[in-house]
Order: structure tokens, then C-alpha cells, then sequence
């Protein structure tokens, strides 16, 4: 009994020095479905978790839950409002069953540049847009940038006919599917802790992601080549329910709100530097990137483009020529 006894202690010790959450604390959990490391959402949640562990302390913890260890991007939403966890950031492509507002996101060359796009993330109009999540029981407390996208597949792409006939794994965006089709491709939504599984076995040829989602995810070793073509924004909405916020004591709303915001902010400009870097790490790894000349990257645009004219009812055109109409 008494060595059962020393077991037990020893593992409630352990434990005790793993959980940041100390007795009488709230807990904000917070799961995503990243890398923890060397990934932009990855590191802002990292950060976060860090100042809030420590600057919180006695009132607030954070536990974070990377690499879809908790959730998927789906169940997290419910999970959110069934108070499982209590933050989330999953991509702005995966709203569209509670708004269709942030279908302007995933229109592809929308933000010719990342800058572009930061810009416009750190707006009003953008700001605004993300309160169309209050219907729904979700307060959106901000944006993280990932970056802009890149194709990949198990044959080389350089013009939009090498990639008809391909089957591409995309998010759960019918702007995506859209998009797919006008290459005559064919569009499969699978969860992000599938892809992996589905282009070695070959369910899918194809994927699009930011250079850190490649090559974290390893994608690069299990295709062809990633082809340059930065064809539409990754970017997550922060998000937390109305009934954990309204739960908690003024100031530590005030505190936790405050350390968000400026981790999102420190977070987001360390974006490009990250992006660069994992495109760099891909290419070290033997991985074949292909970069497009400007009449090549015409052919993608002119090809995926016109998908907006669908979308623009949903969206608003006015939405999206503020965003257009603020690009450098
Ligand atoms: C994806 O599903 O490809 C991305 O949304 C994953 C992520 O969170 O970056």
C-alpha cells in the first residue's frame, strides 16, 4: 500500500508540474490543429498560453492542446459553446455553417501579398466582420495570419490544365470546391489530421497550404512539388463563446482580453519571417518548389478568378471591394 501510495503522489507531482492550472484558477483551454512549434498559429498559442501562465497567475490558466490532440476543427466549435474548451482559432474557412460573411477570405487573389492582407486583417471592416459570430454564441477576439497558399501535388503543376483531372484536398469551403472546379479538378473536404493519410495512400493527389503547414505537416516528403502560386489567404479567427467571457470577473476579462490582443499582434508580424523560413526548410529537405513566371501566374488567376461572381451575393460587393480597394 504504501509504495501504490508513493506511486500515486509521484504521478499527482508530475502532473502538477506539467498543468499550469493551479487550484481555484479558471481554466482557459485552448485546442487547435497545428504544429506547436515552428507554425504561426502554433507559436501564438504557445505565447499566449506563456503570458497568461504567467502573468495571470493565481486567477487565469491556459492549457493548450496542439496537433488536434483535443479537437478537430468541427467539434471544437460545439465544444466551444458546450464549455469543453474555451478558445479556439480555427482557419476562416471552416465558418461557413455560421456565416457566409467570411466567404470574402477564401476568394482567391484577393491579397496579392501577405502585407496585403495583414493590413486589411488589422482593419475595422475586418473587425466588423468577425462580429457576424455573435448571432452564433461566439465572440471573435481577433485574427492570427498564417500566410498565403500554395499547391502542391503528386505530379508537377505550372499552368491550371496540369492540375484538371487531379483530385485536391481542401477545408471545409465551398469557395475552395468552387475553386477546384474551374482548374476541372475535383475537390475533396477532409479534416486537416487527414491529409497526411490521404495523399500517401493517393485518396487525394493534391493539397493547398502555407509553406509552414507543408512542412510541418511533412506533406512535401508524400508529393511531386509545391508550386509557388500564393493563391488565396490562410488565416484563423480567434474565438471564444459569449458565456465563458460573461462568466468571468471584469478585470480578468479585462487582463486576458488585453494579453490576447497584443499577442496577436506580436504574433502576426512575425508571420513572414516564419513563412520564409519554413519555405527554406522545405527547399533544405530536397523538397522541388516551383516558382511561376508572371504569364504562368496570369494563366491560375484567369482560370480561378471568376469563381467570385458566385460568391458575391453571400459576401456583399461592396465587402469586397473596401478589401480590394485597400490593397497597395
Ligand atoms: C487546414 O485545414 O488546412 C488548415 O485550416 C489547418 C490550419 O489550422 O492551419
Amino acid at each position: 500500500t504504501i509504495s501504490l501510495l508513493a506511486v500515486a503522489l509521484a504521478a499527482t507531482h508530475a502532473s502538477a508540474q506539467d498543468d499550469p492550472c493551479g487550484e481555484g484558477e479558471t481554466v482557459i483551454k485552448f485546442s487547435h490543429v497545428v504544429a506547436a512549434t515552428g507554425h504561426p498559429k502554433g507559436e501564438a498559442a504557445e505565447l499566449l498560453a506563456k503570458r497568461i501562465n504567467e502573468e495571470m497567475d493565481g486567477k487565469a490558466c491556459m492549457q493548450v492542446f496542439a496537433n488536434s490532440t483535443l479537437y478537430d476543427d468541427d467539434k471544437v466549435m460545439e465544444s466551444l459553446l458546450l464549455g469543453d474548451v474555451q478558445l479556439a482559432a480555427p482557419s476562416l474557412s471552416k465558418f461557413e455553417a455560421y456565416t457566409k460573411k467570411l466567404r470574402l477570405y477564401d476568394l482567391p487573389f484577393l491579397f496579392p501579398t501577405l502585407e496585403d492582407a495583414n493590413n486589411y486583417l488589422a482593419s475595422d471592416n475586418a473587425k466588423e466582420l468577425l462580429s457576424a459570430l455573435d448571432a452564433e454564441g461566439y465572440t471573435g477576439l481577433g485574427y492570427i495570419t498564417s500566410g498565403l497558399k500554395q499547391f502542391s501535388a503528386n505530379k508537377p503543376l505550372e499552368l491550371p490544365e496540369d492540375a484538371a483531372g487531379l483530385k485536391f484536398r481542401v477545408q471545409t469551403s465551398d469557395v475552395a470546391v468552387a475553386m477546384i472546379e474551374a482548374l476541372e479538378a475535383s475537390a475533396q473536404k477532409l479534416a486537416f489530421k487527414e491529409v497526411y493519410g490521404a495523399l500517401q495512400q493517393g485518396v487525394v493527389d493534391g493539397q493547398e497550404n502555407t509553406w509552414c503547414n507543408t512542412y510541418t505537416q511533412k506533406f512535401f516528403e508524400v508529393q511531386d512539388g509545391i508550386t509557388e502560386t500564393n493563391h488565396q489567404l490562410l488565416a484563423y479567427a480567434v474565438i471564444s463563446s459569449q458565456d465563458f467571457l460573461d462568466g468571468l470577473d471584469e478585470d480578468v476579462r479585462e487582463q486576458f482580453l488585453t494579453i490576447v490582443n497584443e499577442t496577436l499582434a506580436e504574433a502576426n508580424d512575425n508571420v513572414a519571417t516564419q513563412e520564409a523560413e519554413c519555405r527554406k526548410a522545405m527547399a533544405d529537405a530536397g523538397a522541388t518548389i516551383r516558382q511561376l513566371t508572371d504569364e504562368q501566374r496570369e494563366a491560375w488567376v484567369s482560370t480561378m478568378k471568376p469563381v467570385w461572381s458566385q460568391f458575391e451575393g453571400d459576401i456583399g460587393t461592396d465587402v469586397i471591394d473596401a478589401a480590394v480597394a485597400m490593397n497597395g
